[in-house]
């Protein structure tokens, strides 16, 4: 069985002092929680100071976003290295709002995964269709190029440790959701994908987020599908109570797989 996953990505949401309040509570209320992994993703100016809070508590801290070089002249942009050095586990890379407003392409998106593993940093890679190309039948054909631009040359070794985060976009910020079993369906075929490209233990192992629209009231149904590997929130993780209604939510028995790793 794999660990699952809740990430919280707050976006371009909560000052420092918010942060702050918010993973105080949380390392509180959530103390006792071991068979879910609980991911953080404030954004880059409280990266620091919620590390801090974090430190030696079950939470760990993610960054929404990288640029893919160490260090240079790119006026703006983050590295992999000062993710790591301020104490970050995990990075978003990916998500369809970098793709819609910034224009990141699959090509971007797959050298930000490549250089956030080399720098151990653990990719939580987004993907997902937008509603035209759901409605147009191309749900599938948009999900299996973006994971194979994404993981492209990735060696079996380099991906191990990837979260995928299957998140359609007409779902994202909605209040609509996949179904659970047309998340649970995408899933598959996502792990269909991986096999075909690595191999079965591969296919098994990495977990699968679903995100768009998550919220209390729709956790279990989405966390009882046996493909879904936890879940990436947005706006319901900006509030501490549905948030933990979120994470009590999405906790399976018995003995879990990976999640260990950082
Ligand atoms: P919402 O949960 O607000 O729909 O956002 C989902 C998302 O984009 C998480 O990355």
């Amino acid at each position: 069985m794999r660990k699952p996953i809740i990430a919280a990505n707050w976006k371009m949401n909560k000052a420092i002092s918010e942060s702050v309040d918010f993973v105080k509570d949380l390392k509180d209320l959530a103390m006792d929680i071991f068979n879910v992994e609980i991911v953080i993703c404030p954004p880059f100016i409280s990266l620091a100071t919620v590390a801090e809070v974090l430190k030696d508590t079950n939470l760990k801290l993610g960054a929404q976003n990288m640029y893919w070089e160490k260090s240079g002249a790119f006026t703006g942009e983050i590295s992999p290295v000062m993710l790591r050095d301020i104490g970050c586990h995990y990075v978003i890379v990916g998500h369809s709002e970098r793709r819609e407003y910034f224009k990141e392409t699959d090509e971007d998106v797959h050298r930000k995964v490549k250089s956030a593993i080399s720098f151990n940093l653990i990719p939580i890679m987004c993907l997902g269709e937008k509603l035209q190309e759901r409605e147009s039948g191309n749900t599938l054909d948009v999900v299996e190029r973006q994971v194979k631009k994404g993981l492209d040359g990735l060696t079996k070794e380099e991906i191990k440790n990837l979260i995928i985060a299957y998140e359609p976009v007409w779902a994202i910020g909605t209040g609509k959701t996949a179904s659970p079993s047309d998340a649970n369906e995408v899933h598959k075929f996502i792990r269909s994908i991986l096999k075909k490209l690595y191999d079965e233990e591969i296919s098994s192992t990495i977990r699968i987020q679903y995100g768009g629209s998550v919220n209390p009231e729709n956790i279990d149904g989405l966390m009882k599908e046996e493909e879904v590997d936890g879940v990436l929130v947005g706006g319901a993780s900006l509030n501490i109570n549905s948030f933990m209604k979120i994470i009590k939510g999405s906790g399976r028995p018995g003995p879990m797989k990976g999640g260990d790793q950082v």
